[in-house]
């Protein structure tokens, strides 16, 4: 029993180890705020001030194993097939690889035209990741995709001119940290060919500061630079690169993540969309499947709707997408992508007003049907869940409002509403005009004011995350792991529920009666949950526990006077440890 015990607790601890060493390595630096956040109308910023949506490109020498190394098949993000967690390719094999590296269909004309159809206003491309191969013509280093391939051309050129002629904006990501070919890079060989020791000191002088300057200098003014992974690099190394950026690029942005506070704008975590307006000048970057770099088998695409969803969620929360692509061996964008991409952009045509140049919802969260966003006097409703009964509810407005408008492919209809203290009622038509999203204009009189409490939406009810819970006994944080290598997931969660653990949200109710209670969770084995509302109610009962995060239903609570309200929820039995709560659900019932 005691061999079982020690063998258990020794299996837990190098878990633990393994899964701090995953996330150290592959986004250790995410989310580090800037102390430098550049004002919203310097030059640099316009790129994020009028642009708000970019497609980031991942394409390398990985794109052409597409996670498929000597006939096995690798499950993680692409372009980190070379590290060894993945198929660990020696550095000379992959030297040798490149020499079969020909993506003869790259055609920046039409990747440009497809990111200028998609609505994206800049394109940022991997000009050097952590494998060390330069996507350009390199002179300071031989392992480049003109010197080492049959390929032969210069892409980063061909995109360079492409961009300029199509006015779309370019930036380069570039891995100034770790190099995994290059002699005293961080995680690289301490040797080079000749057997001669290499320090960091000797990587920065031989290859990333001379390659910062080709970048910063040869292909014409760029937007930004988009460095990755500082890691503990040396902070005047940092600085050094920050310099380089700065003294060529005078208008271009230096991304968060070179380190230190250093840039001018935050990158959240790889995949992570904030669930809570988020201050200053920053951007969240993610995938149109589940790698950056190309996988073979990665057939799991976002549909136009989620995409719209995740740009629209990120313009509201204040911030800027980045929308990624992995290039196939080939160096085209694979067709499923390129359909959502398209079919979002066609929605960002007709509705641009609601894109570009807006500010954040006045109501920090999302709403129960959709978002906000903010253009001076103008509120842009963003409906994805069109009412069955042709009501559209809007909780917490202050301000009064002047007009409202349906828009469709530039047709408005006027809409008419009743408005109350804390909410207002839209009529809208029985059908949405637009299948996937329909924008509702409001023109508002006054100074934008606005009650930013959660409000059960009287259709749909209302999901509220852990997040904004005041929790007492317990921890609250944001859990980050890996779903398959290198594809993070974010959430926010209520943890350690001690026997006086409580968690109590805050939420508004526009008529009395029954509500369906739903609590999101994760577990192991039956947990008793108690429901209990300010006014005294209670409800109280067993569900069974899953591993991920579903929803189980508590049961029905009486609401007994419209208004503002609490609910605190407590753990009255079962495994208090691995307990953690996502969210709670608060649906009206109708009789
Ligand atoms: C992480 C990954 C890197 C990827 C980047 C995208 O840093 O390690 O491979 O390019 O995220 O945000």
């Amino acid at each position: 029993m005691k061999i079982i015990i020690k063998a258990l607790f020794t299996l837990f601890v190098s878990f633990v180890l393994i899964m701090n060493a995953f996330s150290q390595d592959t986004g250790a630096e995410w989310g580090v705020k800037t102390s430098h956040n550049k004002e919203n109308n310097s030059k640099q910023a316009q790129v994020f001030r009028d642009g708000n949506y970019a497609m980031f490109i991942h394409w390398g020498l990985y794109s052409q194993i597409g996670n498929l190394w000597k006939g096995k098949t690798y499950y993680g993000i692409g372009e980190w097939i070379m590290e060894k967690r993945m198929a660990n390719i020696p550095i000379n094999e992959m030297k040798e690889y490149a020499s079969t590296f020909n993506p003869s269909s790259f055609d920046a004309k039409t990747i440009v035209q497809l990111a200028k159809d998609a609505g994206m206003k800049y394109i940022v491309l991997t000009t050097k990741h952590h494998d060390g191969f330069a996507m350009y013509h390199s002179k300071v280093n031989k392992f480049n995709i003109v010197d080492a391939t049959p390929f032969k051309r210069d892409p980063l050129m061909e995109l360079a001119t492409e961009c300029k002629k199509q006015d779309v904006g370019l930036g380069f990501y570039y891995s100034h940290n770790v190099d995994w070919t290059a002699p005293g890079a961080s995680r690289g060989p301490t040797k080079d060919d000749n057997g001669k020791e290499k320090n960091y000191d000797d990587y920065m002088r031989e290859k990333c500061l001379p390659q910062l300057e080709e970048i910063t200098t040869q292909y014409g003014p760029i937007q930004l630079v988009w460095f990755d992974q500082p890691g503990n690099m040396p902070v005047k190394y940092a600085k050094m690169c920050a310099e380089v950026v700065r003294k060529n690029q005078p208008d271009a942005l230096v991304s968060g993540r070179v380190g230190y506070g250093l840039g001018d704008y935050t990158t959240l975590g790889d995949m992570e969309v904030p669930i809570e307006n988020v201050e200053g000048m920053w951007e969240s970057v993610d995938v149109t499947n589940d790698s950056w770099g190309y996988a073979w088998y990665d057939q799991n695409w976002k549909s136009p709707k989620q995409i719209l969803k995740t740009v629209l969620s990120t313009i509201a929360r204040g911030g800027t997408l980045m929308m990624n692509v992995g290039l196939d061996g080939k160096g085209q964008i694979p067709e499923p992508a390129k359909l959502s991409l398209l079919s979002v952009g066609k929605w960002i045509q007709q509705y641009p007003q609601v894109v570009y140049g807006v500010d954040a919802s006045p109501w920090k969260h999302a709403l129960p049907w959709g978002d906000v966003v903010r253009n001076g006097q103008k509120l842009y409703l963003v409906v994805y869940d069109w009412s069955v009964d042709g009501k559209l509810y809007l909780p917490g407005l202050k301000s009064g409002i002047d007009s409202s408008k349906l828009l469709n492919n530039k047709v408005e209809t006027t809409i008419t509403f009743k408005k109350t203290e804390n909410l207002v009622c839209f009529n809208l038509p029985s059908a949405p005009p637009d299948k996937f999203a329909s924008v509702l204009e409001l023109t508002l009189t006054g100074e934008v004011k606005v009650d930013t409490a959660f409000a059960v939406d009287p259709n749909i009810g209302i999901y509220i995350p852990a997040k904004f819970a005041v929790n007492y006994g317990n921890e609250k944080a944001d859990k980050q792991w890996m779903e398959k290598f290198g594809e993070w997931k974010t959430l926010n969660q209520i943890t350690k529920w001690s026997s006086d653990a409580k968690a109590t949200w805050d939420f508004e109710t526009f008529r009395s009666g029954y509500y369906k209670i739903d609590i999101s969770y994760t577990g192991v084995g039956k947990i008793v949950w108690k429901v209990r509302t300010d006014e005294g109610e209670e409800i109280q009962n067993q569900q069974n526990s899953s591993h991920i995060y579903s929803s189980f239903p508590i049961g029905w609570i009486k609401i007994n006077k419209p208004g503002k309200h609490n609910i605190t929820v407590t753990l009255e039995d079962g495994n208090r440890e691995s307990a953690s709560v996502n969210g709670i659900k608060i649906t009206p019932v109708e009789f």
